[in-house]
């Protein structure tokens, strides 16, 4: 491999990851017959063909998918020196990747704002996605920093709590529940409800509650959105469970009330995380103490998960 170069190895992983020559030869601004010949050098090199395709797809070989590691991993230290550099030169600069379950959309960004203004010369790449996306990214090694409630019990993580994320029951303000105190849960029984996608944190967590309590609700409505379900509590399609936080000045939450039920909220706390072995980049620790700062992380067991 000593006879392979730097930008035979940078072409290739980005024809792997992209599962395309000519996708590759986009991002890297270079022609598509120059990707092939720079991965047919890489191939002679190794000895082993790293593509195979199968009909109009292009597939990693087995030696392909480790060279596809290997690549990763060198560019993820190339990346993280070149930051070193830049924070000796005493300027931060680089790429920070985080991903982040849907209700951190309501205060990460303008966490990101403030960070952005300290450090201009960093970019972010902000993923949004439900708890099972989240983990498949966690076990891609996708992202520097993940914030999420549920913590996968199969991963290596190191995680801090830092705000707490409490789900309550929407309803909209005319519901006959609405305006009553401390309603026993079992109340909720046939209730028509809008629930989460399968795959969700806010879904998984309630059907547990539910199910300890031995509540049916009538699902009429699946979601994939919180602002959807808002959208959907408001027209009167039913009742919801989501995080407190979607809760920000919006028409749609002057039609929606949160109802007083027994057993709720459900206790959830947002968790700062990344992978156990990942060497974080300078950019990542620094937001990860940034963000620390801001809120300092929840230490009291009194708000333990609820599931
Ligand atoms: P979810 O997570 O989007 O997977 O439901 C939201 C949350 O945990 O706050």
């Amino acid at each position: 491999m000593i006879h392979a170069t730097l930008h035979q190895l940078k072409v290739f992983e980005s024809a792997a990851r992209l599962g395309s020559f000519t996708k590759a030869a986009e991002e890297l601004l270079i022609t598509q017959p120059t990707v092939s010949s720079q991965i047919r050098q890489l191939t002679n090199t190794v000895g082993l063909p790293l593509f195979e395709q199968i009909g109009k797809r292009l597939y990693l070989t087995e030696a392909g998918n480790e060279l596809f590691l290997t690549c990763q991993g060198i560019f993820e230290k190339l990346d993280n020196f070149e930051m070193k550099v830049a924070d000796l030169k005493g300027a931060k600069q680089g790429r920070l990747r985080l991903s982040v379950v849907t209700t951190a959309k309501y205060f990460i960004p303008k966490m990101l704002g403030s960070f952005l203004n300290l450090h201009e010369g960093i970019d972010i790449s902000l993923q949004v996605n439900n708890h099972d996306v989240i983990q498949t990214r966690m076990l891609g090694n996708k992202d520097d920093l993940y914030v999420l409630s549920h913590l996968p019990s199969d991963l290596d993580l190191i995680a801090q709590p830092f705000l707490e994320n409490p789900l309550v029951v929407l309803a909209h303000k005319d519901h006959p529940l609405a305006g009553r105190k401390n309603i026993p849960i079992e109340e909720l029984n046939n209730q028509p409800f809008i629930m989460r996608e399968s795959g969700s944190g806010t879904r998984q967590a309630l059907q547990t509650l539910f199910a300890q309590h031995g509540v049916n609700v009538k699902v009429k409505l699946e979601l994939g959105s919180n602002e959807a379900i808002k959208q959907a509590i408001a027209a009167g399609l039913g009742i919801s469970v989501l995080s407190k936080h979607t809760l920000i000045s919006q028409c749609t939450d002057s039609e929606v009330v949160i109802l007083d039920i027994q057993n709720f909220p459900i206790h959830c706390r947002w968790y700062i995380a990344h992978l156990a072995g990942k060497e974080l980049s300078v950019i990542a620790e620094s937001f990860l103490q940034y963000l620390l700062t801001q809120n300092p992380p929840l230490r009291s067991p009194n708000l333990g998960m609820a599931y």
